[in-house]
């Protein structure tokens, strides 16, 4: 059987350890992601999603538990954890910050460079990444400074692509956003998620979002798992979820109130388009009768 993308077992990562300000940010976190999955990490500010990532490159190191890449433990040894860093590509939130090149061209060609490819290579990549990412030609020989905020992020993004991880990882890609730049950004990662082929891994505190991108969702509270299922199965704990300080989309709220009322719309619709289409679907179908 293919091994999967990515398996955390049992992972616990304390800060201040030995201190009496020891906390666990994660604890006993376990998880697996299958090749090709979109996983979706949600939770309230400080539940532990940055902390968990950081160790799916080895970024940091847990202090109990595995993180197991492709089959292999990357802490085995020395070259398990470079190799790592090529096959999880992590995207950090604001990642704009982390521009420093003289040209948008030169940032994104950064970490093929770092892996040691033949130029002709390093130019095919970025030219790819770039395009992925809707980064426009004619921006990649600007400076980094003087791009507008969304291409900012765009290109720090395709500095990741460029890689051409088998895990990309992004945390809060949309943060900072606004609702229309949000919806292009999802957009822009499901596109590269189909083209590509990609495990994508999404860090996101909105429950929008990740409907629009997940196939599954793992729900973090307190540094734990307090949930993981498909959209579907852990959207209908609208209860549970609020407990946890996250709501469930305002639009799929108003779908359950017709529910209620005794409109028989779908519950499980997550976003204005869907909820259009499934009253024109519930009219059109009581005109036939
Ligand atoms: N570098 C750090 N040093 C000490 N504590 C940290 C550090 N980073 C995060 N924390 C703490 O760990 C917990 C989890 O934080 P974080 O992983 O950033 O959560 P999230 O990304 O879900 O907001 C929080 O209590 C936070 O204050
Ligand atoms: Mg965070």
């Amino acid at each position: 059987m293919m091994a999967p993308a990515l398996e955390i077992k049992n992972l616990t990562h304390y800060y201040y350890k030995g201190t009496k300000n020891q906390i666990a940010a994660v604890e006993n976190v376990s998880l697996t992601v299958e090749k090709g999955e979109t996983l979706g990490i949600i939770g309230h500010t400080g539940s532990g999603k940055s902390t968990l990532i950081s160790h799916f490159n080895g970024l940091l190191k847990p202090d109990e538990g595995e993180v197991i890449v492709d089959g292999k433990n990357i802490f085995e040894n020395k070259e398990t954890l470079r190799q790592s860093r090529f096959k999880v590509g992590l995207c950090f939130q604001y990642p704009e910050y982390q521009l420093f090149e003289e040209t948008v061209y030169k940032d994104i060609a950064f970490g093929p460079k770092n892996m040691k490819l033949p130029s002709e290579e390093i130019d095919r990549r970025v030219q790819n990444a770039a395009k992925l990412a809707g980064v426009k030609q004619e921006l990649l020989n600007k400076s980094p400074f003087d791009l507008s905020g969304g291409e900012k992020r765009r290109a720090a993004i395709a500095g990741v692509m460029s890689m051409e991880p088998e895990v990309l990882v992004l945390d809060e890609p949309a943060a900072g956003l606004d609702p229309a730049g949000r919806l292009d950004l999802i957009k822009m990662i499901r596109h590269y998620r189909d083209v590509t082929g990609c495990t994508v891994i999404i860090v996101s505190h909105s429950m929008e979002d990740i409907a629009r991108i997940a196939d599954r969702v793992c729900v973090l509270a307190n540094a734990k798992v307090a949930m993981h299922g498909t959209v579907k199965e852990v959207y209908s704990k609208g209860d549970e979820l609020r407990s946890m300080g996250l709501n469930v989309p305002e639009i799929t709220r108003i779908m359950l109130m017709l529910r209620e009322k005794g409109i028989d719309v779908p519950a499980d619709i997550y976003s204005p388009d869907d909820a259009v289409s499934a009253v024109r679907n519930y009219i059109e179908g009581r005109r036939g009768v």
